[in-house]
C-alpha cells in the first residue's frame, strides 16, 4: 500500500477538520503504548507470566478459580505500567483534543496513559487498571480506604464483602454501555477518524472504525503493520511507529495553522 504520499494527504485532511470545525475521532490500541514500554497485547506474555496466557487470567472463571494469583498478575502489570511515561503518540492526541472543537478520544487501552499525557476525556472502552470494583455488585472500591495490612488478597469489598477486582473488561464481559453508545455515537458523526495501534481483531470496539466509514468518515490507519481492518475500513494507511507519526502531524499541522508546537 503506497504510504509515501499518505502523510501529506493525512495533513491536508486533518487541516480540512481543523478549519470547518468537524469531528475529529481517534481510536487508539495496544500499539500507541508500545513506545512507552508497555507490550502489546498479542506480544508474547514475559518473564513471570511468560506461561501463563491472558485468556486465561483475564476473566471471571480465571479469577474465581486463582483470585489471589490474578489480583497478583494485575499488580504486576499496574506496577509496570506505573513506572512507564506516556510517549510522543499520547501527549499528541492530547494537544489534539485542545486543537480541534470537536475531537474523541476512544480507546481499548487500561492503562490511563492517555489521561497521565493530559487528555481531559477519554472513552475507555476496557476500563482502567487503576480503577477498583467489586466482583459481586460493581461498588466502586478505592484501596486506599481498605486496610493495608490485610494479609488476603485480593481485598473484600467494604460494602457487600465479595472479592475487589480491577475495573477493567474481562474476556467474556459485557463493555461499559454508555462508553460504548457514546464510542459508536461518536464514530457515527465522524468526519475524520485516526486509528492508531490496534490489530482490530476485538469486538465490538474494533466495528467502531467499520462504523465511522460506513457514515463517510476518512479513515486514517496509523500502525507499522496493516491489521484486519486495513483492506477494509482503511483510505489513508500511515506504516510507522504511533509515538513518531502522531507528533509529527501534530508538528507539521501547527506549522500549517501557524500556532507554536507546544506541549499540553
Ligand atoms: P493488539 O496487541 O491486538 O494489537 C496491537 C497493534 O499495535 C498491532 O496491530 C501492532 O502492529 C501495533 N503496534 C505495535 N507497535 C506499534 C507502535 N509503535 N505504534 C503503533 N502501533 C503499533 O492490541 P489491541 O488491538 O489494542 O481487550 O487489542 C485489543 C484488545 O484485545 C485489548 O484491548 C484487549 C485484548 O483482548 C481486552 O482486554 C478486553
Amino acid at each position: 500500500m503506497n504510504t509515501t504520499g499518505n502523510f501529506e494527504q493525512a495533513l491536508d485532511a486533518l487541516l480540512d477538520v481543523y478549519h470547518r470545525q468537524g469531528n475529529l475521532v481517534v481510536f487508539t490500541g495496544a500499539g500507541v503504548s508500545k513506545e512507552s514500554g508497555i507490550p502489546t497485547f498479542r506480544d508474547a506474555q514475559t518473564g513471570l507470566w511468560a506461561n501463563y496466557n491472558p485468556e486465561d487470567l483475564a476473566t471471571r472463571e480465571g479469577f474465581l478459580k486463582n483470585p489471589r494469583m490474578v489480583w497478583e498478575w494485575y499488580d504486576f502489570r499496574r506496577n509496570k505500567v506505573w513506572d512507564t511515561q506516556p510517549n510522543p503518540g499520547h501527549t499528541a492526541l492530547a494537544n489534539f483534543e485542545t486543537l480541534f472543537s470537536n475531537f474523541t478520544l476512544i480507546t481499548q487501552n487500561i492503562d490511563n496513559l492517555h489521561q497521565s499525557a493530559g487528555s481531559q476525556q477519554v472513552l475507555e472502552l476496557h476500563g482502567n487498571i487503576f480503577r477498583y470494583k467489586c466482583l459481586d455488585k460493581n461498588h466502586p472500591v478505592s484501596l486506599d480506604l481498605l486496610d493495608g495490612n490485610a494479609e488476603e488478597l485480593p481485598p473484600h469489598c467494604p460494602v457487600c464483602n465479595s472479592y475487589v477486582r480491577p475495573d477493567v473488561v474481562w474476556f467474556g464481559e459485557m463493555l461499559p454501555d454508555i462508553i460504548l453508545s457514546r464510542a459508536f455515537d461518536a464514530a457515527a458523526k465522524a468526519e475524520l477518524m485516526l486509528v492508531a495501534g490496534t490489530s482490530g481483531v476485538v469486538q465490538p470496539a474494533a466495528s467502531i472504525p467499520a462504523t465511522a466509514s460506513e457514515a463517510g468518515a476518512t479513515v486514517i490507519e496509523i500502525n507499522p503493520d496493516m491489521s484486519a481492518l486495513t483492506p477494509f475500513v482503511v483510505n489513508l494507511f500511515l506504516q510507522g511507529p504511533s509515538g513518531r507519526i502522531l507528533s509529527d502531524l501534530l508538528e507539521a499541522l501547527r506549522v500549517r495553522i501557524k500556532q507554536p508546537v507546544s506541549d499540553v
